[in-house]
């Protein structure tokens, strides 16, 4: 594993992670999921996305990449990041500021993320701190250039994953989910099941 690569698995418990799952839902009041697309192609994500923070990361097929202060779809600001997620960060980040966005990525069990490196931060020196919710998925960690060897674990809800040194300029994806493995995920609000991943990144340096 790349230098600065921490797993922890169960760090949360199953209270904190109905507690994170429940903030996800009442988020939905004022940015719910959408499905972004890819730059130039405009080929839609197999994941729907909303974030928390005053910035949150987008993708469009003009707009490319981006961090936003607005949810592109209803305009809204986004809403506050839970503070288990700010303590969380403060524990695990080693960074003398807080992150300004977290990433919310609901997968179905059909949904992927292919293999990439985080690049649309200007602080790339903090760490991107990772909580898998519901479902377990198998997440794949290669090296800084593409091409290059990977290994691979399953992450199970309440892990939480860090990326920080060598390994936040790491190649890193979901190869897939295992559907039916968590009960965390109410069905009355993700009909689907599947796995909710929160990522938190500092974007602008502090
Ligand atoms: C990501 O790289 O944005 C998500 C990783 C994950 O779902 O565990
Ligand atoms: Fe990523």
């Amino acid at each position: 594993m790349p230098a600065g690569f921490r797993l922890l698995p169960g760090r949360l418990s199953r209270q904190q992670q109905e507690g994170l799952i429940d903030a996800v839902v009442a988020a939905q009041a004022t940015a719910p999921f959408w499905r972004p697309s890819m730059p130039r192609t405009g080929q839609p994500l197999s994941v729907t996305m909303t974030n928390f923070g005053s910035l949150g990361w987008v993708t469009d097929k003009h707009g490319g990449y981006r961090y936003e202060p607005a949810h592109p779809q209803t305009g809204n600001p986004w809403p506050a990041m839970p503070a288990l997620l700010t303590d969380l960060w403060q524990e695990l980040a080693d960074y003398p500021a807080l992150p300004e966005a977290c990433l919310v990525n609901w997968y179905t069990p059909e949904s992927r993320m292919g293999l990439h490196v985080d690049w649309d931060e200007a602080a790339t020196d903090a760490a991107v701190v990772s909580i898998s919710l519901g479902d377990k998925a198998r997440f794949r960690l290669g090296g800084p250039k593409r091409g290059g060897k990977t290994a691979s674990m399953v992450l199970s809800s309440g892990d939480v994953v860090v990326l920080g040194g060598e390994a936040r300029h790491c190649h890193h994806g979901i190869d897939r989910i295992y559907p039916g493995t968590s009960t965390l995920l109410p069905a009355e609000h993700f009909p689907a099941g599947g796995r909710v991943n929160l990522t938190m990144r500092r974007v602008n340096l502090a």
